[in-house]
């Protein structure tokens, strides 16, 4: 049975200081943050909602939108950079039409960039779901996606 927001907010004090461990939970049990969880920990910390959103925006980590089914991240870090880790990215943003950091209208995919993935000699690198990609070329990614659902 999935984790409910109430059994979360059991586990931690009520103090202000218990917000960020708070969240990582809620994003642990869900995969992101959503309203309904918000107005739960608002009520909850006795904070507004405004001051959990303020202080999230300081942490990357956090998401408060529905994720997409896959994830694909491309490296940018220096070595896929110069072997077109940016043009692969570029592709991506016109080929699903959203920016990175976006999750498609339809949620099958979200877009993001990393600094690394660790295997440079195989670049440009692209990572979807658990998957790495190496040497990837347009044509190739293009085709990678459509096995994607
Ligand atoms: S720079 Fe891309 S894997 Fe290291």
């Amino acid at each position: 049975m999935p984790e409910s927001i109430e059994r979360i907010l059991g586990r931690h004090g009520r103090s202000p200081d218990e917000l960020i461990p708070i969240l990582q939970d809620v994003q642990a049990a869900f995969g992101y943050i959503g309203e309904p969880s918000v107005k739960a920990i608002s009520r909850y910390l006795r904070i507004s909602e405004n001051q959990i959103y303020g202080v999230s925006s300081f942490y990357a980590q956090f998401r408060f939108t529905e994720p997409g089914r896959h994830g694909v991240k491309v490296c940018l870090g220096t070595a896929c950079h110069v072997r077109g880790g940016a043009t692969l990215l570029d592709m991506l943003e016109r080929g699903l039409d959203i920016h990175c950091g976006e999750t498609t209208e339809d949620k099958r995919f979200d877009l993001d960039r990393v600094a690394c993935l660790g295997c440079c000699a195989l670049s440009p690198v692209v990572q979807i779901d658990r998957d790495i990609y190496s040497r990837m070329t347009v044509n190739r990614l293009t085709e990678l996606l459509k096995n994607y659902e």
